[in-house]
Formats: structure tokens, sequence, C-alpha cells
């Protein structure tokens, strides 16, 4: 790859807790991944980016000024958005051919399209001899996703991607963007991540649907109480109010604000070394994804079941967005390979899917290295 100007990488990321709250101001604990979006890119003189990738056929051309154009792309629409939004917020897009190798696999909710965008704008920007802080290049990623890819997200994947720390855990409020990291001790217990394999379609139309009713709590509960945002919403309070929520709503406010607290207690099991009880706060946020928000679905449900049968491992829960994508298990390192041996074969017996696992480091996140 000498022939190229820079190595940008940008990561991908699994969250230990605090599901689907980061847009309803919470905090969240996600951390980076060693899978990861590399860009090698070189100035070539046109105003074309010229995309292509280690492990596809596909070459793209994208003009630089009609960088607005490219949404129905199979490949290289997230680039293009990417590219607009820096665009947009007044950066120069220089002329490039940018080679892609994504080593986070696509449609696993590790967040793929996160490390995409977030590698894309500061690719770009190296080769323009700018060197942004890391949170603008999220918050214009996280742009990207939303107004582009269509996806109303919230900021913890693309902050994750573009702000992880090597073996650290990133305690993000949502809110204010205070991060605080945590380094990532677990003892004897080891995180192992596993996709379910279930292409998850339904994940654009059903997220922006939970984001709506979410919205739509925080204006009914507003008309009563002095909120900024859900997550500012106390247990006790929501005990008192409930009632002036609609049934379904309720139960995503239920899941909103417990999640929230759980998050509270889970960074304090963190920071004391308890790991039984990091487990439950798992299992139990699982449990509230599934009944309360409702975003799981048979084969998640399953690969979870399978995983918490184990006396070897303390907990486990989807990650990410929902509706299939990765879990995330606690589980004693040493029996770690029998646990993934049992896990596939249950699973498999249930669902007839074939559950992958994935080794990954704790990682930083965006990385820049000048090739020549
Ligand atoms: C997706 C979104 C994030 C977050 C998670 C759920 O990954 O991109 O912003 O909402 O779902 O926690």
């Amino acid at each position: 790859m000498k022939e190229y100007s820079f190595k940008v990488t940008a990561a991908g990321r699994i969250n230990i807790i605090g599901e689907h709250v980061d847009y309803c101001g919470g905090k969240v604990m996600p951390a980076a991944l060693s899978l990861k979006n590399t860009v090698y890119i070189r100035p070539n003189g046109t105003n074309k980016i010229n995309l292509s990738w280690t492990t596809l056929p596909d070459k793209v051309s994208l003009d630089i000024d009609k960088l607005e154009s490219y949404k129905d792309l199979k490949y290289g629409n997230y680039q293009a958005g990417a590219a607009l939004m820096w665009q947009r917020a007044g950066h120069k897009i220089t002329g490039c051919d940018m080679l892609q190798d994504c080593t986070v696999p696509f449609g696993s909710g590790l967040s793929s399209s996160a490390a995409i965008e977030v590698s894309t704008i500061a690719a770009l920007a190296a080769i323009a001899g700018e060197k942004p802080d890391s949170v603008e290049i999220a918050l214009k990623a996280q742009q990207a996703e939303r107004e582009y890819a269509g996806v109303n997200c919230g900021i913890m994947d693309q902050y994750a991607s573009a702000c992880g720390k090597k073996d650290s855990v990133m305690l993000l409020d949502c809110h204010t963007l205070e991060c605080e990291y945590l380094p990532l001790q677990l003892g004897d217990y080891s995180l192992v991540i596993t996709n379910c394999k279930k292409p998850h379609n339904l994940i654009e139309s059903k997220y922006n649907e939970r984001r709506e009713e979410t919205e739509t709590a925080l204006k009914l509960l507003q008309q009563r109480l002095d909120i900024n945002c859900l997550a500012d919403l106390t247990v006790a309070q929501f005990k008192t109010f409930a009632t002036l929520l609609p049934p379904v709503i309720r139960k995503r406010v239920e899941h909103v604000v417990t999640e929230c607290e759980r998050v509270r207690v889970a960074t304090l099991a963190l920071k004391a070394g308890n790991m039984e009880m990091l487990g439950r706060l798992l299992n139990m946020s699982h449990a509230s994804l599934r009944d309360n928000y409702e975003v799981t679905g048979k084969e998640p449900d399953a690969l979870v079941d399978a995983a918490q049968s184990q006396s070897c491992c303390l907990g486990s829960r989807l990650i990410g967005g929902g509706f299939g994508g990765c879990t995330i298990s606690l589980v004693k390192t040493k029996d770690a390979d029998e646990f993934k041996e049992f896990v596939y074969n249950a699973y498999y017996k249930e669902t007839g899917y074939k559950a992958e696992f994935y080794a990954s480091d704790i990682s930083d996140g965006i990385t820049v290295e000048k090739l020549n």
C-alpha cells in the first residue's frame, strides 16, 4: 500500500450496556473494536473520489460537486454521505483514490456504517492537511447516517468509532457529550461477541419508529414535568406519571428509565470488579429490550437463552439497534471454547442459523498513519 499517502482507520464497536438510550440523552457504555474500516487514500488531482474495496470487485467514482446524488448506491453511499456532510460543514474535499478495507462484518450490529463514515471523513481531512477534533468528525458522520442513510440514529456508534481508546470502555453522556474512560478489567472473564446471522432488514423502519415513540413520550411527559430528555426521568417519576402514557409508549419509557439506571449500576460494578453484578445487568437489559422495547426477535432471543443457560456465562444480551446482529456474553475465560461450542449447537438446533463468533481486542478509535 506504499503508493497511498495515508492509512486511516476507524473502529467498529460493542456496547456493554445502555441500549436505545443515546437518542434519549442517556449514558451509554460502548467500546471500540479492533474490527475496523481502513481507508488507504491518495490525492488524484481530479474532482472525483474514486472508491475501490479489498473485498469487492466494484469500483465507484463520486463527483465532488454532486455528492448529494449517490444515496441509492449499493456500495459507496456511506462514503458519499460522509464526504457531503464534511463538505457542507465548510471543509475542502480533495479529489482522491480511496481503497477501503472493512473487517467489521456488515449488518452485524457492530457499526460497520459508523466505521466507514468516520474513517472516510478522517481520511479526507488527512489529505487536506487538516487535524480536526474527533468529536467533530463523529457528529458529521452521525449527520450522514441520519440525513443520507436515513437512520435517525443517536451519537453512540460514531462517537465510539472516532473516540474509542485501547482497553477502555467509554461512559458517554449523550446529552452533554462528556465522556469518561474506564479500564475494561473483567478479571477471569471475557466478552464473547456472537452474530446470530439473521439478516436484520427491518432495522431502519423499526428503529425510526422507536425513536418517534420516545419523542411522543417526552412531549406527553413535558406537559407535567420539567425534563429536557427522557433520560432525565427518574424511576420514581416514571411510576407516578406512567398512567399519562398509552400502554405501548409506557413500555418504551420503562425500558429507557430502567436501562439508564442499569448503566449507573453497571458503572459501579465495573469499577468494583463485581462481574456477577455486571452479568445480571446484561441479562436484565436483554429482558427489557425483549419485553418493553420489543427490538429483539426469535433468533437473538434464542442465542441469548442458549448463552444464559451456561453456568460459565454471567450474562448475555443483544447489542446495537436490534432485530438481529450480535450479542455479547460475559464468560469465564477458561471455559470460553466449550461455551462457544454449546451455544453454536443449541442455537443451530433451535433456529437453523449458524452463529459466528468474533475475536476482537478493545482498541483505539481513529488512527492516522502517514505512508509517504
Ligand atoms: C444503533 C444506533 C445507535 C443506538 C443503538 C441502540 O446502533 O446507531 O445510535 O441508538 O442502535 O442503542
